[in-house]
């Protein structure tokens, strides 16, 4: 179960968004959240400020955060201005909560700083009546970890370092990230060395606005990982890939996924083809959006020089035009396609990443969110090796 504090406190519209995946969860959010935003600011990568309309909520849909913040006080210098809006606050719980501090800043937060904010705050719950209150410190850095927070009924103030000050809030809202983890790992076919994270998965699905009873395609479909999550949420799904292993390998996800997991309401068709030749798509249905990893490349344990990274990753720069110009025909106007590319970091320094060449001339542009101007590529922060990234580009068929 996702955590959630009682409905009666998070009646306020200005929300703090602490981000699993930065920019890219960012892009998450703006797609998601849509309409309902007024405003949204990300002061770094991590972390963004939004104000909601007055019908709030929707936050229930992200899987790129770790929490969701409501704000509790205006932004101020020093804790000692905020005890009464505090005292407000704690009024309205009952008294076995736990409590602890999340403290977030642009460069790593200082360990001292935490320590004071977190002996301010129990002074204030222990005077506010909770006089068995605990102070659940954090492991290492920070910040408790989320599983904590949920096993063991805390209530977490958070503090952003912003303009000088602090950004004062509360964990409203924690998804459930675990049942994430049982899919990725309990699938029939789990290819680690292909495949991206069901978490991943599920937020470039989201990123790609598709809605149930909606198709997607994924031309480069591996496993199944993409297609799994789009099944679990009523999407009817087309697959391709030009190995016949493969296929059979996402044939036997996605059976599992709907019969496991009961995704029943959609439909999918798999298919061995190439996803660069334009015919391997020429009897196929149009769809609303297309979701997809072409490459990714191997664990890299050192940093490659910087003609091996050309060699790797500019060499499948062909591959994505090639797919680009021939899927495009098939994804309805207006329609999104999200596409995974790799970056390596060569030991000069310097990244390398695939280029996308001549989008416009098949009718692709940027796909920019409502609320703000976004800069491709959006860079995956969270990644497990230091040389490879993955970068993440969004477009829409005009
Ligand atoms: C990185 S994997 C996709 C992994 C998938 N997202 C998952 O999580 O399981 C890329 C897949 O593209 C397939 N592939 C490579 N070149 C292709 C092409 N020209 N046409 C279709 N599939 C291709 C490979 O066989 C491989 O299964």
């Amino acid at each position: 179960m996702p955590y959630l504090l009682p409905r009666s406190l998070t009646e306020n519209r200005n929300l703090a968004f602490i981000f699993a995946f930065g920019d890219l969860s960012y892009l998450e959010a703006c797609t998601t959240l849509g309409e309902r935003l007024l405003k949204i600011e990300q002061p770094w990568s991590e972390v963004a400020l939004a104000e909601m309309k007055k019908d709030k909520g929707g936050y229930e849909k992200l899987v790129g955060i770790h929490k969701v913040a409501i704000s509790i006080t205006q932004e101020t210098k020093s804790w000692s201005n905020l005890v009464t809006e505090v005292e407000d606050f704690l009024r309205e719980l009952d008294d076995d909560f736990n409590f602890s501090v999340s403290l977030y800043g642009s460069e790593l937060a200082d360990e001292q700083e935490h320590e004071s904010l977190a002996t301010a705050v129990l002074a204030t719950v222990r005077k506010a009546g909770f006089r068995k209150a605990n102070m659940v410190r954090p492991r290492n850095g920070s910040e408790v970890l989320t599983k904590e927070i949920v096993s063991r009924k805390i209530i977490d103030f958070v503090f952003l370092r912003v303009r000088g000050g602090y950004w004062v809030g509360v964990t409203a809202y924690i998804p459930d990230t675990e049942q994430f983890r049982l899919r990725s790992n309990e699938r029939p076919v789990v290819s680690a060395d292909i495949s991206m994270s069901s978490r991943l998965a599920k937020l470039l699905l989201n990123i790609s606005g598709v809605e149930k009873g909606q198709t997607i395609l994924d031309p480069f479909c591996g496993s199944g990982t993409i297609l799994s999550e789009a099944l679990l949420a009523g999407v009817n799904c087309i697959g391709v890939d030009r190995d016949r292993k493969r296929i059979e390998n996402t044939k036997r996800n996605l059976e599992w996924t709907s019969r496991t997991l009961s995704a029943k309401s959609a439909s999918y068709s798999l298919k061995v083809g190439d996803a660069t030749r334009p015919e391997t798509f020429e009897d196929s249905a149009k769809v609303d959006a297309v979701v997809t990893e072409p490459i990714f490349l191997p664990r890299i344990t050192f940093a490659p020089s910087l003609e091996r990274a050309q060699k790797l990753v500019r060499n499948s720069s062909r591959l994505y035009s090639e797919s680009l110009y021939s899927i495009t025909g098939i994804v309805k106007q207006g329609g999104r396609v999200v596409i995974v590319t790799p970056a390596l970091t060569a030991s000069s320094g310097k990244e390398v990443s695939v280029v996308l060449e001549n989008l416009e001339e098949v009718g692709l542009v940027p796909f920019q969110p409502r609320v703000k101007h976004f800069d491709y590529p959006a860079k995956i922060s969270h990644e497990k090796t230091r040389w490879v990234r993955r970068l993440v580009y969004v477009f829409e068929h005009r």
